[in-house]
């Protein structure tokens, strides 16, 4: 009985693969985002949303089969979904667990919202960076006109775009 079961219901375990397992209820799709996924790529990608969680009440989950993706990459999740678990899947066994924490530095991922910066300007080849000034809550500094964005700023930004 309780949520591994009830998940079991729902999707079923992968062979091969990455979950992303404690996800916000409701962040599903900007994680998929955030990791530059569309479902294009022809990956086998399953999101379970607002299942029963005993940590959060209600997550979502993502599993996307045939990838192990990278630290790097994984970290970028915490931008959107900071209690997210990552759990790395060999032959039906997951191999490595990690959490997740937000990159010190963030290029060319996030629109500095200053209309006014260098890095919005038409045919600037220069790249936005942020850097973080605090995990939790979260805050992170245009390092070139030093505006500051929010998680709430953040995540807008991933569902505006498709
Ligand atoms: N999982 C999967 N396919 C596998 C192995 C695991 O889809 N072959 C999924 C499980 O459904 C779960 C997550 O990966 O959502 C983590 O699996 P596991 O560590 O076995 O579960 P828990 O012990 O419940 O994880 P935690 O301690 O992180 O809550
Ligand atoms: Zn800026």
């Amino acid at each position: 009985m309780g949520a591994p079961a009830d998940q079991g219901l729902i999707v079923r375990r992968i062979r091969d693969g990455t979950v992303i397992d404690h996800i916000p209820a409701g962040r599903a799709l900007t994680v998929l985002r955030i990791l530059g996924l569309s479902g294009r790529e022809g990956l086998r990608i399953a999101l379970v949303m607002n299942v029963e969680s005993r940590k959060l009440g209600r997550k979502d989950i993502v599993k996307v089969e045939g990838l192990s993706l990278t630290r790097e990459a994984t970290d970028l999740i915490a931008l959107v979904a900071p209690t997210a678990t990552i759990n790395i899947v060999k032959d039906y066994r997951v191999v490595e667990k990690r959490r997740v924490k937000v990159p010190d530095e963030v290029v060319g991922l996030l629109q500095c919202p200053n209309p006014t910066c260098i890095t919005r300007k038409r045919g600037e080849p220069i790249k936005p960076r942020f850097v973080k000034v605090s995990e939790s809550p979260l805050v992170l500094r245009c390092v070139y006109c030093g505006t500051k964005l929010g998680e709430e700023d953040i995540v807008r930004q991933f569902e505006g775009a498709h």
